[in-house]
């Protein structure tokens, strides 16, 4: 960490937030910083539960691994979901027993799946046959979920194509299952990243939900359905809060799978985006022609090393400048590496304050998720992105 807190009083009628904002409006910080704000991790964890009712929720460690966050939701009571043997020793290493870790890496290198066996997971995401050979293998006798492959999501950042397997395989897989003595519990599925709505689920239930009743006229006694992440993140455009999103997502998976015994729900953006916010620096603004009309603003920060998800436009990112009160003009956003990849928006360009200059200071709410994981370790030289964790 190398941020230097030049004065740091928050107000206790501040919203969580506001309290990451206030850090870095108080702070000088010599890299792109992100700052967390545990009690807002901690405030949307107990709003996303009374939204989900009886389902258990597993986090999706990858939106964003700091010990920190870890360490809280493991002593709050949350599970869990895991994409490899770090992410499983991180959460053994901040208190989570293996019995609230799942596995839920469709692709696991072999010696994950063992590794993970050995400390005491149990419950294992699969996809295909022989992810199905390594598990029985290697974790015998473990708890197995079949992923199912979501088509026609309304997601802002989709999750199709690479992850489960069609309907015309999830039976032969459930029946591998048995037939190399695993347990086949259920099915499990991901609506797609930033699902805006609760509304837009209903087309992946009803998929799934054929699904389910195929196998159950098939015979197979599934008790268990994961309904993954999607939980969105305020980004500018109207969300519905956690808790009524959550409890509206449930309602339609009660009225299409009725009383599954065990139900689990792995929220990653949706639990941590809106507790960070990143502090980042204006390094250039130009124009490519004496009457281009065009302005280029270049930041600290791109693609390589947070702003990842700023591909094909996808997450729109908002933005905050000390120069709020002035003209806003239209801006082609990019980073500061030598990649012309490395151009956040421009398709559709950012409004920022026409006074804008080299050193301002950019603040880039809902950045919690998704952001830290994302940055190279050291492409062109610039560091990765730093993380504060305010307690
Ligand atoms: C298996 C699995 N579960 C949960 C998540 C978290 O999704 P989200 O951040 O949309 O909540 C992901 C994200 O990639 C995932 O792959």
């Amino acid at each position: 960490m190398n941020a230097y807190v030049t004065e740091f009083s928050v107000p206790e009628s501040f919203s969580p937030v506001h309290r990451a904002e206030q850090y870095i409006r108080n702070t000088r910080f010599d890299r792109p910083t992100l700052v967390v704000d545990l009690e807002q991790v901690a405030a949307q964890y107990d709003a996303l539960k009374a939204g989900l009712g009886r389902a258990a929720m597993h986090y999706a460690v990858k939106a964003n691994p700091a010990p920190e966050i870890i360490a809280k939701l493991a002593e709050m009571g949350s599970n869990f979901d895991a994409a490899s043997r770090a992410e499983i020793e991180l959460c053994l290493s901040q208190g989570a027993p293996a019995e609230r870790i799942s596995f839920g890496n469709t692709i696991k290198r072999v010696s994950d799946i063992a590794f993970a066996y050995q400390v005491g997971v149990r419950l294992f995401a699969v996809d295909a046959e022989e992810e199905m050979h390594k598990i029985a293998e290697n974790a015998p006798g473990a708890d197995v979920f079949v992923r199912v492959i979501v088509e026609n999501c309304d997601a802002d950042w989709p999750l199709t194509r690479k992850f489960g397997c069609a309907r015309d395989k999830v039976l032969h897989l459930l029946e591998l299952a048995g037939s190399l003595g695993l347990n086949a519990k259920g099915l499990s599925f991901h609506v797609g990243s930033q699902t805006r709505q609760a509304a837009m689920w209903e087309n992946t239930l009803d998929q799934v939900a054929a699904i389910w009743q195929d196998a159950k006229e098939a015979g197979f006694d599934l008790s268990l359905l994961n309904i993954g992440g999607g939980f969105p993140a305020f980004y500018g455009d109207e969300i519905q809060g956690p808790t009524d999103y959550a409890r509206a997502v449930m309602a339609q998976v009660q009225a299409r799978f009725g009383d599954v015994p065990e139900l689990i729900a792995e929220p990653g953006r949706g639990l941590v985006a809106e507790a960070g916010m990143i502090a980042a620096e204006v390094v250039l603004v130009s124009r490519k022609s004496e009457n281009d009309l065009s302005r280029w603003v270049y930041l600290d920060i791109g693609k390589f090393s947070g702003l990842a998800e700023t591909m094909d436009e996808c997450i729109r990112y908002q933005f905050l400048t000390d120069r709020d009160y002035e003209d806003t003009g239209p801006c082609i956003l990019a980073g500061p590496s030598c990649d012309s990849a490395d151009v956040l928006y421009e398709k559709r360009p950012v409004h920022l304050p026409l006074g804008l200059k080299s050193g301002d200071r950019i603040i880039i709410p809902s950045c919690g998720a998704y952001t830290s994981t994302y940055a190279s370790v050291g492409f062109n030289g610039f560091p990765p992105l730093d993380v504060v964790v305010l307690p």
